[in-house]
């Protein structure tokens, strides 16, 4: 394909869009501007089920495209069935998206849907649960429809702590909950009793990946105090689930700036005395699948062996794409074209940035108290995509980015990272979910979807919330926890509130109203207003 023709398709495709999500908004906006929201939201939501399972369903090489596929040319791989109509009405529920007039169902709320349904997904296969798990279930989902949500600010505004010194000693008196950040929380005995207590199987992913900048900690900072998403995190660790950081900051292995870019959180953990065993479970893959290391009982990063036996390198070699197979002249090649593009792009397009090249990555950052537009950044990235898809030769994985403020390319991707993990530790990809910010085909987290169930947040106030939710929805009586935000206790829950069961039923014996005409005319006149002004990701 000439550079032309490319350009002409990529103008028909635009980026900054999620194509799936873009098409349920517009199968979505028929029915509220015919008013009909309430009544056949629902069963849009089973219809989009329907074809997800069977897209699912048909194998990838497939000679006829699936119904899903001629809809949406560019639509993915679903690793996991989506109870969308389910997490739906949940959701609907505790929003009341249906009751809106002016405002449809936005870009970012159906997002939050496909989050929910995927996290309903992970917690497995309902006939499989026992009596009690189900009625547990049952109040679970109950308990979440019920409490206020993210988008009420349903979870505590951070609470920022300072950093701990992670050389500090350890607590001398574990037991003295004021020691532990200003009292915010249980006393570690409490703790300890309650999870003896709490005999539940964890119903959820059994291995969660994070995305670091703008994922646990604000783009460019460190995870300094945030107790409440660390305290989550130690939780999902205490319950057995694996803990990995998957992010492009590559330091080789040099462990000390990972350390602090966690440093509130490898803090936090010490502080909780978390056990041997459950630090065993956190890991941190530097430069997307580059650099792998592992937390020790001391609560200090240690790198992992590459090669040799039990090395990660050599054991996870059948997979192609494993860094144990790349030539280091292969990697040469895709570095210094990768350099010679971002050069030119600085100087056509005159930015003020500086270009840094590492052992297996080069950046551009802004120069000082510079700002690279938004633009300039994309362009950027699409002429390496553009570059790398000119190289016959080029078999190596890679990655080239927007993060938010300066364009990499890494040598390997998220998609590589996640798959060493699951395979170096045995745990199957569709146990397994990423959680990221960057899921836009200029992004880096957007590689991962091709191995893993994922995500798509937008900010670290998000990745709590979903966490709670995960913890909640695995069946973790989160109320045994710290108390940290004003949800409605059980009894006040068991009180007359009807369950997703129920709203479903409701839902269903709902007659279509009749609208009239002006009212139409209005809906589809806001319909189209809310397409031109927040198109793509952005609304
Ligand atoms: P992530 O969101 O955790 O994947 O981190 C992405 C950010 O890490 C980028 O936007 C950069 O600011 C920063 N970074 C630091 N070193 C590297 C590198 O070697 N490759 C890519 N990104 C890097
Ligand atoms: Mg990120």
């Amino acid at each position: 394909m000439s550079f032309s023709s490319r350009r002409r398709n990529y103008l028909l495709t635009p980026h900054r869009k999620d194509p799936l999500i873009q098409w349920m908004k517009e199968m979505l906006n028929h029915s509220f501007v015919l008013d009909c929201l309430e009544t056949t939201a629902a069963d849009t939501f089973s219809h989009l089920e329907q074809l997800i399972e069977e897209h699912r369903m048909t194998p990838p090489n497939s000679d006829n495209p699936t119904r899903l596929q001629l809809l949406v040319p560019t639509v993915g791989t679903f690793h996991t069935n989506l109870p969308l109509r389910k997490a739906f009405i949940a959701y609907n529920k505790k929003y009341a998206l249906t009751k809106r007039k002016y405002i449809t169902i936005s870009f970012n709320e159906l997002r939050h849907i496909l989050n929910l349904a995927q996290i309903m997904a992970l917690r497995g296969e309902e006939q499989q649960w026992n009596p009690k798990e189900k009625s547990d279930m049952k109040r679970s989902l109950k308990s979440w429809t019920n409490s206020p949500g993210y988008l009420c600010k349903g979870i505590a505004s951070e609470q920022f702590l300072p950093p701990l010194d992670l050389g500090q000693p350890m607590l001398q008196n574990p037991g003295d909950g004021a020691q532990e950040g200003g009292g915010f929380l249980p006393g570690l005995k409490q703790v300890e009793e309650k999870l003896k207590k709490i005999e539940i199987r964890f119903k959820g992913p059994k291995m969660i990946t994070f995305d670091g900048d703008q994922t646990l900690y604000s783009d460019g900072a460190n995870f300094e105090g945030n107790p409440q998403l660390a305290n989550y995190l130690y939780l999902l660790l205490r319950h057995g689930v694996t803990i990995a950081v998957v992010t492009a900051a590559g330091y080789e292995y040099n462990r000390e700036k990972y350390e602090m870019r966690l440093s509130g959180l490898l803090a936090y953990f010490k502080s909780k005395n978390l056990p041997a065993e459950d630090c065993e479970r956190f890991y941190l893959f530097g430069g997307e699948c580059n650099f792998l290391l592992k937390l020790g009982s001391d609560y200090r990063l240690h790198p992992i062996k590459e090669r040799g036996a039990g090395g990660w390198m050599t054991a996870t070699k059948f997979i192609t794409n494993s860094p144990g197979n790349w030539k280091e002249s292969e990697v040469k090649v895709l570095l210094d074209n990768a350099e010679k593009t971002i050069n030119e792009s600085m100087k056509e397009l005159r930015l003020r940035g500086t270009v840094l090249r590492k052992r297996r990555a080069v950046g551009m950052y802004p120069q000082p108290n510079q700002v690279i537009p938004r633009e300039a950044l994309d362009e950027t990235v699409l002429r390496v995509h553009d570059k790398m898809n000119q190289i016959p030769t080029m078999n190596l994985p890679f990655c080239a980015f927007n993060g938010g403020s300066d364009v990499w390319v890494d040598v390997g991707n998220k998609r590589v990272g996640v798959e060493i993990l699951t395979a170096y530790l045995g745990i199957a990809p569709e146990d397994t979910v990423h959680v990221g910010d960057q899921f836009l085909n200029t992004g880096n987290d957007h590689a991962a979807r091709g191995i893993c169930p994922c995500i798509w947040i937008t900010n670290p106030d998000e990745t709590t919330y979903i966490l709670k939710s995960i913890l909640r929805l695995a069946g973790v009586p989160l109320d045994s926890f710290p108390a940290d935000d004003n949800e409605i206790s059980s009894d006040e829950l068991s009180q007359g509130s009807e369950d997703a069961g129920d709203f479903e039923k409701k839902d269903d014996d709902k007659k279509s109203s009749a609208i009239n005409l002006a009212t139409f005319c209005q809906r589809a006149s806001l319909a189209k207003n809310m397409d031109s002004m927040r198109s793509g990701g952005s609304d």
